[in-house]
């Protein structure tokens, strides 16, 4: 949510920063803004919309300049407009900022600063704590930051500079990211590694309240009460091809296509075929030994596949589980008792929803693991453990291979604790055996896509769509609806099928596409007789169905076939036409989809 970046060296600041931006524009993508040190004064280049229009404005000039900080707003406080747009100046014009996250007490601030001849131009939060920043600042930047920032309630990752030190860029986070590159005679900072992985590769990772001061040549990092932090330099072990669309149109596509290799990622290494379970080194064999109730929480999609999760638990190793959007968990007075484990998922390790789930379950005295994509983000950072995706750089802002991640990492835990209380091993290898052809099975699905887009096309007019599923495909319902929601614009439901009866089947006339998924399973035939009530209603069915169910066609207008596994297994095939419905829809509709609007990557705001 917004995308930071700052660099200070010896090259031209101008061409790195926009660099920055383009790669963190997944973050947001309202306006933009660029400030440069030239000189000894400030210029600023901002615009309303995508980068592309700062950079236009730009390209007129010729800036001489090795130290900038720049950023990619998505809106909270004021609206999109070049004015609202970061960086900030203070009024005086001393201190340009950027800022990621929220300041509740602006409002007061403001007040108080402006009796003190700090006037605001912008309707933004952000513009109040350039002019606090300046209100302290005598001839210490990094004083003048940290006694703002004592002042401040809310959030931030926040970049400074000062018109008057042309050789120091002030970084400091509470809730949202900050990293800090380390290169060769020249630093780079930023809300995330996507923006200087091309220039460098060590990293250090602030933590909540930290403060780095960078000049060329090193950092200093601080807490916010002025003690020196020791920070251990990180290696990024991804580089710039796994953020490039590498030949697709968009990186969405290029990641649903990615799947065949990020399903295996998530499960390399980690099989244990003597005992047929899963080796995940990052949780203790006590959790899975005593756990007696599991409670997930995340947002979005990761909530999605915590609700398959809950399937696997309770059926794989019979442990009660409950899963809960991160939003409500943390303000709904949870009840954790021993025995309870709570795990929290997220693909970018940021999400300020679930990382205040977290902090509240570990408040409450419970142990929580994580399943996370980004290695060295704050929640995986703040788990008492968990495991990794290893799914790489997640670019489209639609998420669509941390979902087939997520499931196969909570199937492996859920065979880990399966196979410790109750499961045979030979269901185990059977499991195992299914894990293992699904990079297979997901190529053939691809490899078919050409069936998805004759779908897209036939329906991309639609206003409205159902997307129907049972059991472990209900989740997979939901998430094939908010994937079409997120990218087309089309309204779309997620329902279980047999609770249509009971209210949506009222939508169902001839210009209702209905998805429903169909695989093989003990309640196929209850889901055949839901598709009998759409079709009663003259409902337009598209089935997903399990490859040799020839008699579904006659039932269902359009039929996608998908490889036969384990349904237990099924919904990480089962989700993928539906990604690839929802992309060709889109794309047909002439949709951005890549950068939908109003959303962004990473949801660092409450
Ligand atoms: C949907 C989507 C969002 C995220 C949600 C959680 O396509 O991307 O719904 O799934 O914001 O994000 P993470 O997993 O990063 O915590």
């Amino acid at each position: 949510m917004c995308g930071i970046v700052g660099y200070i060296g010896h090259k031209n600041a101008t061409s790195i920063l926009l660099d920055g931006l383009k790669r963190l524009e997944y973050r947001g993508y309202d306006s933009a803004g660029v400030a440069l040190l030239e000189n000894g004064d400030f210029r600023v280049f901002k615009e309303k919309g995508k980068i592309v229009e700062v950079e236009k404005l730009l390209s007129k000039k010729k800036i001489h300049s090795s130290i900038g900080i720049a950023h990619t707003r998505w809106a909270t406080h004021g609206e999109p407009s070049k004015i609202n747009a970061h960086p900030h100046l203070s009024f005086d014009k001393r201190i340009a900022l950027v800022h990621n996250g929220i300041i509740e007490n602006y409002r007061i601030l403001k007040k108080n600063l402006q009796s003190k001849g700090f006037q605001s131009i912008s309707d933004t939060d952000s513009e109040v704590l350039a002019n606090l920043i300046s209100y302290y600042y005598q001839n210490d930047l990094e004083e003048a930051v940290r006694r703002a920032l004592k002042d401040i309630n809310g959030t931030y990752g926040i970049l400074v500079m000062a018109k008057d030190n042309p050789n120091m860029i002030i970084g400091a986070r509470h809730g949202s990211p900050i990293v800090v590159g380390i290169g060769e005679k020249e630093m780079f900072v930023a809300s995330d590694v996507s923006a200087i992985v091309t220039y460098t590769k060590s990293v250090i990772y602030l933590d909540d309240n930290e403060i780095v001061a960078v000049t060329q040549n090193e950092y200093r990092t601080t807490s916010l009460s002025a003690y020196t932090v020791e920070k251990d330099i990180q290696e990024i072990d991804w580089d710039i091809d796994d953020i490039t669309k590498g030949g697709f149109d968009h990186y969405m596509l290029k990641e649903i296509h990615e799947q065949v290799d990020t399903v295996q990622n998530a499960f390399r290494g980690r099989l244990n075929w003597d005992e047929a379970t899963a080796k995940l080194g990052g949780i203790p064999e006590e959790v899975f030994l005593t756990t007696e109730r599991v409670i997930i929480t995340a947002c979005g999609t990761s909530y999605y596949s915590a609700l398959v999760g809950e399937y696997l638990l309770e059926e794989l190793a019979e442990i009660p589980t409950e899963v809960e959007y991160a939003s409500e968990f943390r303000y709904r007075s949870p009840i954790i008792k021993k025995g309870t484990v709570v795990f929290v998922i997220s693909q970018s390790g940021e999400t300020a929803d679930t990382l205040a789930a977290l902090r509240e379950a570990k408040r409450k005295g419970s142990k929580v693991y994580g399943i996370t994509n980004v290695v060295g983000s704050t929640i995986a950072r703040e788990t008492d453990g968990g495991v990794y995706t290893h799914a790489g750089p997640e670019i489209g802002v639609a998420s669509t291979k941390a979902f087939t991640s997520q499931i196969t990492i909570l199937l492996l835990i859920a065979l880990s604790f399966a196979r410790r209380r109750r499961m045979s091993h030979q269901r185990g290898l059977e499991i195992l055996r299914n894990l293992v052809n699904l990079p297979h099975s997901i190529k053939q699905i691809l490899e078919n896509s050409n069936k998805l887009k004759q779908l897209a096309k036939k329906h991309a007019k639609s206003s409205n769509m159902l997307f129907l599923g049972r059991h472990i495909n209900y989740p997979v319902a939901l998430e094939g609806a908010l994937k079409l929601k997120e990218i087309s614009y089309i309204h779309a439901e997620g329902y279980p099928a047999a609770e249509m009866k009971h209210g949506p089947i009222a939508l169902i006339d001839e210009n209702m596409p209905v998805i429903v998924i169909a695989t093989d399973s003990n309640i196929l035939e209850k889901v055949i007789s839901n598709i009998q009530e759409v079709k009663a209603r003259k409902g337009r069915v598209i089935a997903i169905a399990t490859e040799g169910n020839h008699s579904i066609q006659e039932l269902c207008e359009d039929v996608f076939y998908v490889p036969k596994v384990l349904d237990i297994v099924s919904p990480i095939l089962n989700v993928i036409p539906l990604q690839l419905f929802a992309y060709y829809v889109a794309v047909e509709r002439g949709c951005e989809v890549d950068q939908p609007r109003n959303l962004a990557k990473s949801v660092t705001v409450e």
